[in-house]
């Protein structure tokens, strides 16, 4: 069946990207077979700068880990509205004027401008690291690990909306089964997306209290409880004087779909994702729904797409 999607060609799906990059060979791939994982060439320096020179996790600090378009925008806003509660009011709040993405970057793109003092002033991060890929000082340190995982099918949908928004406007569009192509073969950023996703499962497995699995569908359907569970896992649960205050409601009004893709800061402001992307936060926000896909992929991706989850995972059940 055909659906919204099939235009004009492309080569890769790796060609996403390089309009951001000054180099012409903008990305390497470590490899896109499986079990190994790629990075676009700036994150890429960051990863390798913090495994051989970050030695300074403090087992206060949070990781949010996540594969590109798995919510990272969103929970970036929930860790940090949490954790920062006693420091703002809700109508004065930076969300309110800052990207979420500048509130919370990404640790590999820290690393490279801060590589001579990689301990950040802030002890919520972001990551896109595999955990393979983590410094040993993550590992060991006893800092919290939150991990949101999100249904394949809209990962990619988004992620496949996402590459042609940001992608040049003089180059084609992509079409989405080249690319549904390439992300089942398992090219994405941080990919393959299942060993990823796989990585983290089994951490969170073996320590639970340092590594909280959790997942995008589930803060949709009940964000009361989830955010909850959040807050109780890094170590801020609310109080019953602020349960009594609704601060949790609050909390997740700041951060909500409608909210953060409303303000002018996330309508019309530019975010520096590393030293040569730049990107329109808008970008960052387009529908914040569960089941896109439906609109999107035909019978058959659909088939392959859970097939492959079924047997990456059948290690999982
Ligand atoms: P869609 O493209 O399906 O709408 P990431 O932040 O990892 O890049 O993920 C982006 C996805 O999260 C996009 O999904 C985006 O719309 C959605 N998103 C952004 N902010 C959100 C929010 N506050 N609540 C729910 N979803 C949000």
């Amino acid at each position: 069946s055909k659906k919204k999607s099939d235009k004009t060609s492309t080569k890769s799906l790796w060609d996403w990207f390089l309009p951001f990059q000054k180099r012409k060979d903008g990305q390497v791939k470590i490899s896109i077979s499986t079990k190994v994982f790629g990075f676009l060439i700036n994150p890429l320096e960051g990863v390798i700068t913090l495994q051989q020179c970050f030695k300074e996790a403090q087992p206060t600090d949070v990781f949010l880990v996540t594969c590109p378009k798995s919510g990272t925008t969103w929970f970036k806003t929930l860790l940090f509205a949490i954790m920062n509660r006693d420091l703002y009011d809700y109508d004065d709040h930076p969300l309110l004027t800052t990207n979420p993405h500048a509130c919370v970057p990404f640790f590999e793109t820290y690393a490279i401008e801060n590589a001579t003092n990689l301990r950040p002033d802030l002890s919520l991060l972001a990551t896109h690291m595999p955990y393979t890929c983590l410094p040993d000082s993550i590992l060991v340190s006893g800092c919290r690990i939150v991990y949101v995982y999100r249904d394949p099918k809209d990962l990619f949908v988004s992620l496949w909306h996402f590459a042609n928004k940001i992608r040049s406007k003089e180059l084609p569009t992509l079409i989405l089964g080249e690319a549904f192509e390439q992300f089942c073969r398992g090219v994405s950023i941080g990919g393959p997306f299942w060993d990823h996703v796989v990585g983290y499962w089994k951490a969170s497995i073996e320590w639970p209290d340092r590594v909280l699995f959790t997942k995008y569908e589930d803060m949709k359907n009940d964000p009361q409880l989830h955010v909850k569970k959040l807050a109780q896992f890094i170590g801020y649960p609310f109080s019953i004087k602020e349960e009594n205050e609704g601060i949790r409601q609050k909390i997740l009004d700041l951060c909500s779909f409608e909210s953060l893709s409303n303000l002018e800061v996330n309508k019309n402001g530019l975010i520096r994702l590393g030293q040569d992307m730049v990107l329109e936060n808008k970008s960052f926000f387009r529908q914040g729904k569960i089941q896109d896909w439906k609109n999107y992929l035909t019978t058959e991706m659909v088939e392959r797409i859970d097939e492959i989850t079924k047997h990456k995972f059948k290690e999982l059940a």
